[in-house]
């Protein structure tokens, strides 16, 4: 099955992302059980360990948007994010201070198809 996976961001910045195994552009494709990393980036490199990243899923079965991993003043905030995505999300922390926000999703099956957004707020 497939992820679908896009970006909001603020206009001065621009998102470049590198998706391994891209189909039709932002599908990624994956196999159950396998950890994913979804790509994304901010240019020029900016430290996001002071904004406030974000990303949103959309589930198309259902058309509800849910939280998948929210990190703000400087931490992840779990209180934020949905009960599907507890523990099976991670942001490189190490990476976000060159304006890599890519998020590592553990083990996905069929029930976390849907559309990922990267989000850089307040920038
Ligand atoms: C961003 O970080 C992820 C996770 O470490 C890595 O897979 C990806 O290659 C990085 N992107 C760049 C351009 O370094
Ligand atoms: C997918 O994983 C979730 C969380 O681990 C689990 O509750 C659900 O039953 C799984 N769904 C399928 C189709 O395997």
């Amino acid at each position: 099955f497939s992820l679908l996976f896009h970006h909001k961001y603020c206009p001065s910045l621009k998102i470049h992302t590198h998706i391994k195994h891209i189909i039709l552009f932002l599908f990624i494709r994956v196999s159950a059980g396998e950890d994913v990393i979804l790509n994304c980036e901010v240019e020029p490199d900016i430290d996001l360990t002071k904004k406030t990243v974000e990303w949103k899923y959309f589930d198309t079965s259902t058309k509800k948007e849910l939280w998948v991993h929210m990190f703000r003043n400087g931490k992840d905030d779990p209180d934020s994010q949905d009960d599907k995505f507890k523990k099976r999300t991670f942001l490189f922390h190490d990476k976000l201070k060159e304006g890599n926000l890519s998020l590592k999703l553990l083990s996905v099956n069929l029930s976390d198809e849907g559309i990922y957004t990267c989000i850089v707020n307040n920038c």
